[in-house]
């Protein structure tokens, strides 16, 4: 089996429901793989881009909570609800608690706080909530049923390094979501030139800070599963961030020039 190839740590073999987890991140990459394809073509057609040609509008804050809390309330009904008689362990319960924090924030606090957001068409508000269904089962079910980790995995450096970069990312996504919020009055709906924080060095600051915060949690998982979720987030976010960077240099003469896409000082 390729994850035991690859991660022989974990002690895990239910062979059936492996190969299910497995598969199911590998679809993860192959769709992040066709989406980053697609996005070469298309601009992600939500926020600036949303246009009705890919369905009818969704009020903003409805269709964030509705298409995240997926993401949420799954975790939380396999954990409380249907865990089976096997306990959780320490190391499992601490990687699925950042999970969930991440999705707490992301599907209860974010969309009520968005401010003269643009509606989402149909399409990609159906697109993100097939993700958050499929991911939050997959990320969950791996962590409650079938990842097992050594008694001393929170002491090792994957686990270490993995979560201090998945809450550095967490930092830097939530003060960069913080400072483009703030860029409106409310009752605005205009664009303005992002500064301060990450956005001295990038356009696309809160997606820098979401991406390692992900490239972080696969290093403390360090699994499948959470690989693949952190390849198909990079994949979303690197060509929406390119889509945004282009928007800025084209509507503000005075773009700061040395700003990056997404990569400080290399991209
Ligand atoms: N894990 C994943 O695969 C994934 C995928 C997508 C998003 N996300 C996360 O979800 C969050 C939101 O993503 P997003 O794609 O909506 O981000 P975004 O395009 O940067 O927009 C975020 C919010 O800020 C507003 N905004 C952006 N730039 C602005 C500017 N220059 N002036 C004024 N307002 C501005 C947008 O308004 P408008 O709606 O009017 O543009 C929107 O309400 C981010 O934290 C991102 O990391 C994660």
């Amino acid at each position: 089996m390729f994850s035991q190839l690859m991660f022989p740590f974990l002690l895990d073999v239910n062979n059936e429901g492996e190969l299910h987890i497995e598969t199911m991140s590998w679809l993860i990459i192959l769709m992040g793989g066709c989406a980053f394809l697609a996005l070469q073509f298309v601009d992600m057609p939500y926020g600036r881009y949303a246009s009705s040609k890919f369905g009818f509008l969704i009020n903003v804050k409805a269709a964030w909570f509705i298409q995240e809390i997926p993401s949420l309330a799954i975790p939380l009904y396999l954990l409380f609800i249907n865990a089976g008689n096997k306990p959780v362990q320490l190391p499992n319960q601490l990687l699925l608690g950042m999970f969930i924090c991440h999705y707490t924030h992301r599907s209860l606090l974010f969309p009520f706080l968005i401010r003269g957001g643009k509606p989402s068409p149909f399409i990609p508000f159906a697109m993100a909530f097939t993700f958050c269904a499929y991911n939050g089962y997959l990320q969950a079910r791996y962590l409650i049923k079938y990842a097992v980790y050594s008694s001393n995995w929170i002491t090792d450096p994957r686990f270490l390094t993995g979560s201090a970069l998945w809450f550095l990312g967490l930092l830097v996504n939530l003060h960069s979501d913080h400072i483009l919020r703030n860029l409106r009055k409310p009752g605005e709906t205009g664009y303005k030139i992002p500064r301060g924080g990450m956005f001295q060095y990038v356009s696309s600051a809160n997606f820098l800070g979401e991406i390692v915060e992900w490239m972080g949690f696969a290093v403390a998982c360090w699994s499948l599963p959470s690989a693949a979720f952190a390849i198909f987030t990079f994949l979303i976010l690197a060509s929406r961030a390119a889509q945004h960077h282009r928007w800025y240099l084209e509507k503000f003469e005075d773009y700061p020039k040395t700003r990056m896409v997404l990569i400080p000082f290399l991209y």
